[in-house]
């Protein structure tokens, strides 16, 4: 693996001469991804039990702005804005995080950070929010970083620093599928995610429709899930299988196998579930409405034979996958089948993305 060096005392010298308290700034827009192999369970310091496979998205994302100034007594470390409103809670979570960093970049405690921020897609969507928002941080703070140095952070250290923020958001920073944990691929190690590369063309600009089955909030937040794991019965077992499925999953979709890609996918997302259910305490986070999207989907496939095959998150909501050149034949299905069965009736229909683009905040 590319060997992951702190900041060095040199380039922390570069920036302290470079900044003289002038006021820098940067906007990013950072998808969400969604794992086609799932991390669930880590150890230590956002160390993942596995490695996990993603694809990256493009019409989830945070839009976040960052402004930094000199740190001034009696004013706090970071103001957060979401939605042009204060959340304390979250500047509370991005401090620890800056903590964090600071063991390594001492240099960030002289500064003081103003940042703003927003999501394409509802919060209650169940769309992780904190993969997309801790990658836009991640990457306003290297950009702000690069202008006193005057060249970009390298990808590892951004995804290094997202990922202490939220495992999933080390994915985030790049596209269009992203592998995070050590495993076979050069350079997969378990401190930053890398790009996934020569993934076959029927792959690319894959879709997926996420379907909205609940608006309600999450019954078990990231954090306790993952705890979930620590005394699993299934722990090992777990862990062992799914660097299995990640290196074959890869493989498939080099390959450019649908066929095989899809039973994969499926076990994958039920296995985050049944692995749910059977922790203690047990959650049910899979709705009646998603069991009846998944039978749909299965009957749709045996019928059209149409390459349909769907993942969960950890919650109720189905994310429909599909390659591009399928979306006009499948979008009917989608519209008349499935969002009847439904409340909100309310489907994202998301692709395959690249990662972060810079923006003007708006
Ligand atoms: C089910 O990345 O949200 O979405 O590292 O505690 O922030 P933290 O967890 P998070 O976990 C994501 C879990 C998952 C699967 C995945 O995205 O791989």
């Amino acid at each position: 693996m590319m060997p992951l060096k702190s900041i060095s005392t040199d380039q922390q010298e570069i920036w302290a001469k470079n900044w003289q308290g002038q006021r820098l700034q940067s906007c990013y827009q950072v998808p969400s991804n969604i794992a086609l192999v799932k991390y669930w369970g880590k150890v230590g310091p956002q160390i993942p039990g596995n490695p996990s496979l993603s694809m990256t998205l493009e019409e989830c994302h945070t839009l976040t702005q960052m402004v930094v100034m000199p740190r001034q007594e009696g004013v706090p470390w970071v103001e957060f804005f979401f939605d042009d409103r204060p959340q304390e809670s979250f500047a509370k979570k991005i401090e620890k995080w800056l903590t964090e960093l600071s063991l390594d970049i001492p240099f960030l405690t002289k500064m003081s950070f103003s940042i703003k921020s927003r999501n394409s897609f509802p919060h209650s969507a169940g769309i992780a929010s904190s993969a997309s928002g801790m990658g836009a941080l991640s990457a306003c703070l290297g950009d702000i970083l690069g202008q006193l140095h005057g060249e970009k952070m390298p990808l590892p250290i951004v995804s290094h620093w997202a990922r202490l923020g939220s495992g999933s958001a080390s994915r985030s920073v790049m596209g269009p599928f992203a592998w995070w944990g050590e495993g076979s691929l050069d350079n997969s190690n378990n401190q930053y995610a890398i790009v996934a590369p020569k993934v076959h063309e029927s792959f690319m600009g894959m879709h997926d429709s996420i379907v909205m089955v609940s608006q309600s909030e999450k019954k078990v937040s990231s954090t306790q899930g993952h705890a979930l794991m620590d005394h699993h019965p299934y722990k090992d077992v777990r862990y062992q299988q799914a660097s299995a499925n990640c290196e074959r999953l890869y493989s498939i979709m080099k390959a450019g196998d649908w066929d095989a890609f899809i039973p994969l996918v499926e076990k994958e997302a039920l296995e985050l579930h049944g692995l749910m259910m059977n922790s203690d305490p047990s959650f049910i986070l899979m709705e009646g409405t998603s069991l009846d999207i998944i039978h749909q989907v299965r009957n749709f496939r045996a019928d059209t034979g149409l390459p349909l095959t769907f993942t969960m998150d950890a919650g109720p909501n189905v994310h429909l996958l599909y390659p591009k050149e399928y979306y006009r034949k499948i979008r009917p299905f989608i519209d008349n089948e499935i969002l009847p069965l439904t409340e909100e009736q309310n489907c994202i229909h998301d692709y395959m993305g690249m990662g972060p683009v810079v923006k003007e905040w708006h």
